[in-house]
């Protein structure tokens, strides 16, 4: 059996890190392509360290531009690449633009493609994920689901029972993989953090940084929080970018407890996050993250395509309104008591496991 796997971006890396350790136990022939969309050292190559990723076999090297431009560019160069190689299975996983391009051309070109994190829905059209999500699921022959709202949402949308699989989450593999070795990690006595005694914040949605009132709302919350407690901001590179085009560095100098730092790497965030006492963000890896890690997390987002992060984790949907989030924020900060969270069925480190036994299983000769 030959499998290819399609990695584009920083949340893909994690998704794959578990899958490729657990195909790596099997006699199957495995080709990892990087389509490049991330590109910085800090965004993909210490990935890839911290994960013990193999290095990709072949990288498309496509980079920035729009998502139209982008998802193009990956599609014509990823089509010679499946000519080429001739996989039984392509694998693609979330919901970005490398996702959605690596499964339509593996479709027309007949090879079986395998979706890990299908199903979710956030049911809003203008995140470019959400069209990725719709057109990723339909055009896939195995549908990997992480949360019970993925196979609901995909039989209501008429797909066959036969195709969707509820495995659990590959990302929750890897972190669960990692933690003891994140543990060590010295990034709290390098930023001079006190465990429990600060907020975590990523920022990159295209709603939130690439208009500036609302990234100018967004830092006026942050304003008031920083008031209360030290909030640690890794920079997305979209939003270091808009920090500089709406010129937004003075009112980030103005607040002295706001620590604006380069990406981290994997293992210094995993680490960072589980000593928080709060994180804000618009991610959706980090929804699901906190919510295993049992650490409040307060979404700045109006929508969430994961549910039972908020259903059973420690997510609050707050939206971006400038007084609820100050709310929220300021109710968890002053509040000493422990969060009661779920862990969602099957984010037990077993997802990837589960994955390749369904697909030993379905290509046996
Ligand atoms: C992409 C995904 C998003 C995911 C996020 C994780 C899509 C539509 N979006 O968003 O779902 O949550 O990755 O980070 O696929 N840039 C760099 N260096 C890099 C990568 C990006 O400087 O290594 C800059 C470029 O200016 C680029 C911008 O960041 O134009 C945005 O990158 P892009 O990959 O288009 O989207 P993300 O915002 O990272």
């Amino acid at each position: 059996m030959k499998i290819l796997s399609i990695a584009g971006t920083r949340p893909n890396f994690m998704k794959l890190g578990a899958l490729i350790d657990e195909i790596k136990k099997h006699d199957v022939e495995h080709v990892l392509v990087h389509t490049g969309q991330h590109y910085d050292k800090k965004m993909s190559k210490l990935f890839f360290d911290d994960l013990g990723l193999p290095e990709p076999d072949i990288n498309l090297g496509v980079g920035s531009g729009s998502n139209e431009e982008q998802t193009k560019k990956i599609m014509e160069k990823i089509e010679d690449v499946l000519v080429r190689e001739k996989p039984d299975l392509v694998i693609v996983v979330g919901d970005v633009n490398s996702t959605m391009a690596g499964a339509l051309v593996a479709k027309k070109l007949g090879i079986k493609v395998a979706h890990v994190e299908a199903g979710l829905r956030s049911f809003d059209l203008t995140m470019p994920e959400e069209t990725n999500r719709i057109e990723t699921d339909k055009v896939s022959d195995f549908l990997f689901t992480t949360e019970e709202s993925g196979n609901k949402n995909l039989i209501n949308e008429g797909v066959d029972k036969e195709k969707i699989f509820f495995v659990g989450n590959v990302m929750i593999d890897t972190l669960l993989k990692h933690k003891e070795k994140a543990e060590k990690s010295d990034i709290l006595e390098k930023l001079n953090l006190e465990k429990g005694n600060y907020c975590a914040l990523t920022l990159h949605r295209p709603s939130n940084v690439d208009i500036k009132e609302c990234f100018e709302n967004i830092l006026s919350i942050l304003d008031k929080v920083q008031d209360k407690i030290k909030i640690i901001f890794p920079v997305h590179p979209r939003t270091r970018k808009n920090i500089e085009k709406f010129s937004l560095d003075n009112k980030i100098k103005n607040m002295e407890n706001l620590m604006l730092i380069d990406p981290m790497r994997y293992l210094d965030f995993l680490f960072l996050m589980s000593n928080a006492k709060l994180v804000l963000t618009d991610s959706g890896g980090i929804q699901e993250e906190t919510t295993v890690l049992g650490v409040p997390c307060i979404t700045l987002r109006k929508n969430t395509e994961r549910p039972v992060t908020v259903e059973q984790g420690t997510n609050l949907l707050v939206s971006t309104d400038r007084d609820k989030v100050i709310e929220k924020s300021l109710e968890i900060i002053n509040s000493e008591s422990k969060i009661n969270n779920k862990i969602p069925d099957l984010w037990d480190g077993g997802a990837a496991e589960r994955i390749m036994e369904i697909l030993l299983e379905r290509f046996k000769k």
